[in-house]
């Protein structure tokens, strides 16, 4: 489970966030939603332990994360999948690497990692790229690197940051497949987007971010 009381976030002087009350519940599928600026990677930031709220409490399992020790938080982040708006793929490793990671980090054997890769490449339709760099791939072929390397675990919680804004329809709605088995199989899922055939296809809790407040549930 995860919940957030009265969090605050700013840069700067800009108040990017304020004073979000939100409890997702142990295998819940979620949206933010809102427009460009709203706060929705924030929030995602804020659970992951990748920005530190200013004010405000989040438990995530049972954990309350702002009191993690910075050497805590890598195996905090094990439990997570995360897809970022911008990828972050490690740019000097293939795509069979970039999604192996996850795996060789929790110490997973090569035969292991070898057969999830593959299936993985298989679920988002990148088998014929396992060799090539992040930097020769398409928008949308890295992004959906992205999705297996947060898939790669079966984590517990996925936060997935705009996961179709690089992606046609067709393919949107395959990787959108992939986080309902996800959350089908017990994950908790968060996912951040506008797009509006997403959420009418797959419909699922909204919560609507504007100017940093949550503004509808
Ligand atoms: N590192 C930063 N330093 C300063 N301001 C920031 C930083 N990151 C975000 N902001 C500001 O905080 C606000 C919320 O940003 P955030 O990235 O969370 O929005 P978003 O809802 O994800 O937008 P988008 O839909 O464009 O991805 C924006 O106004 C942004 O300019
Ligand atoms: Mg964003």
């Amino acid at each position: 489970m995860i919940q957030l009381y009265h969090v605050s976030k700013s840069y700067s002087n800009y108040q990017a966030l304020t004073d979000i009350s939100l409890r997702v519940e142990k295998g819940e599928f979620l949206y933010i939603t809102g427009p460009s600026g709203a706060g929705k990677t924030t929030l995602l930031n804020i659970v992951f332990c990748g920005v530190k709220a200013d004010q405000g409490q989040i438990i995530v399992n049972g954990k309350n994360i702002l009191k993690l020790k910075d050497s805590d938080i890598p195996y905090y982040r094990r439990e997570i999948g995360v897809v970022f708006q911008d990828f972050k793929l490690l740019p000097k490793k293939t795509v069979a690497e970039n999604i192996a990671f996850a795996q060789r980090v929790i110490g997973v054997g090569n035969k292991e990692i070898k057969k999830r890769v593959w299936m993985l490449l298989k679920m988002v339709g990148l088998s014929h790229k396992k060799d090539t760099f992040p930097l020769r791939l398409s928008g949308g072929e890295q992004q959906r690197v992205a999705i297996a390397r947060a898939l790669i675990n079966e984590p517990q919680i996925i936060l997935a940051d705009e996961p179709t804004g690089n992606l046609d329809y067709d393919i949107s709605m395959e990787i959108m497949k992939l986080f309902e088995d996800s959350n089908t199989k017990g994950a908790t899922i968060i996912v951040a987007t506008h797009n509006r055939e997403i959420l009418k296809n797959f419909p699922h809790r909204i919560v609507k971010l504007n100017q940093g407040r949550v503004v509808t549930e």
